[in-house]
């Protein structure tokens, strides 16, 4: 590898935790009222704020509920399928690490006896479906929800984390949608959003799952659902810090064009790759399909023969982007590029290049 000639301005292509926003700075979290409890007014103004605007640029219905729960997307995810999963059978879909995850937590961990997991086909209608929108770690995405079923019984468990704010998301099809704010807004880690529709609700206000759920998953009370962690009133402690970071990068969101503004974005940012790809020819995208390429983390293989000639372990061996002479080569260009503990498997795949929506 050479060294690049022209280094990047920002440097960070994470694609969570992701670049700050353009312009950012610690004057942004100036009016974060710390040391202040979150259960003050000035906390739960701060909270609700946080709320409303993730509805606002998102476009979550009216009748959906928004809340903010602990242990960012993983608490949020996990959260929903201790409350929600067993009423019905599940259809676990996995397309990368991410969702080979919820998998194994269904199977090995909930131990639930009726659980499919599955490539294809599978049963939106009757069974409950959890599914990773956008595969962080694979670069692939689900292009539409029209592979749901509009008049399905089950609920759809949708881990958004990384397509929110980058990609649209069919309300009318997802029943949970999760997501941290470290991922495209490139805000800061530990909180996840939760967001229910009204069926959602119903399932928690009617089915008692078997086992028993620790404080912070639980959603209701007495049947009911407790409607105070929708209206920011969180389950624990958030860092108002956070808070403060989330609510900057959604009213920067706001003025960049809102959620079709920061689609836009996205999609620039990903055209840019693409077009290095189409010019290069020993790269090449994981994801097939140009309508399931990820616009927020792109996964790229070697396609070089010199390289998939290799037996497969030597494919993985040989000199990479994250190799350390290479990394030397690269310095200043790039940072984390090996970030992933768990990337897609496949010979001669690129270690998952993950990418900010924030920078063009
Ligand atoms: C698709 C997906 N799901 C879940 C997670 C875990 O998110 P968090 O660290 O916010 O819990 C990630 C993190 O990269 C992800 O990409």
């Amino acid at each position: 590898m050479t060294k690049p000639a022209a280094l990047p301005r920002v440097n960070t292509f994470s694609s969570g935790p992701c670049a700050k926003r353009p312009g950012w700075s610690l004057k942004a979290l100036a009016d974060a009222p710390l040391g202040r409890s979150h259960r003050a007014k000035v906390g739960k103004a701060k909270l609700k704020l946080a709320i409303d605007l993730t509805r606002e640029v998102l476009g979550v219905p009216a009748n959906y509920r928004i809340g903010i729960v602990p242990a960012s997307d993983t608490g949020a995810v996990e959260m929903a399928m201790w409350s929600m999963l067993g009423a019905r059978g599940v259809d676990m879909l996995a397309w990368e690490s991410f969702g080979e995850g919820w998998v194994s937590d269904v199977v090995k961990q909930l131990r639930l006896n009726d659980v499919r997991e599955i490539k294809a086909p599978y049963d939106t209608k009757n069974r409950d479906v959890v599914f990773t929108w956008n595969g962080t770690t694979s670069g692939v995405r689900v292009p539409d929800a029209d592979w749901i079923a509009d008049d399905r019984h089950g609920l759809t468990i949708c881990d958004a984390t990384s397509a929110a704010f980058a990609q649209a998301l069919d309300w009318t099809k997802l029943d949970v949608v999760t997501f941290s704010w470290q991922k495209v807004l490139g805000g800061e880690a530990a909180h996840g959003m939760l967001i229910l529709s009204p069926r959602a609700v119903e399932r928690l206000e009617t089915y008692k799952p078997a086992w028993p759920l620790p404080k912070i998953f639980r959603m209701t009370k007495g049947g009911k659902l407790i409607e105070g962690i929708f209206q920011g009133e969180t389950i624990n402690t958030p860092s108002m810090l956070c808070v403060e970071d989330y609510i900057d990068a959604l009213q920067w969101a706001k003025k960049v064009g809102g959620l079709k503004g920061l689609i836009k974005r996205a999609d620039g940012n990903a055209r840019v790759l693409a077009n290095w790809v189409k010019k290069t020819d020993w790269i090449d995208f994981l994801a097939v399909k140009p309508k399931t390429r990820s616009n927020t983390s792109v996964c790229l293989k070697f396609t070089d023969p010199k390289v998939t000639a290799l037996p497969a372990d030597r494919q993985r061996n040989s000199p990479s982007p994250s190799s350390r002479s290479s990394r030397r080569k690269a310095r200043g260009s790039i940072s984390d590029i090996t970030a992933m503990r768990r990337p897609a498997s496949g010979s001669g795949v690129a270690r998952p290049f993950r990418r900010a929506t924030s920078r063009r």
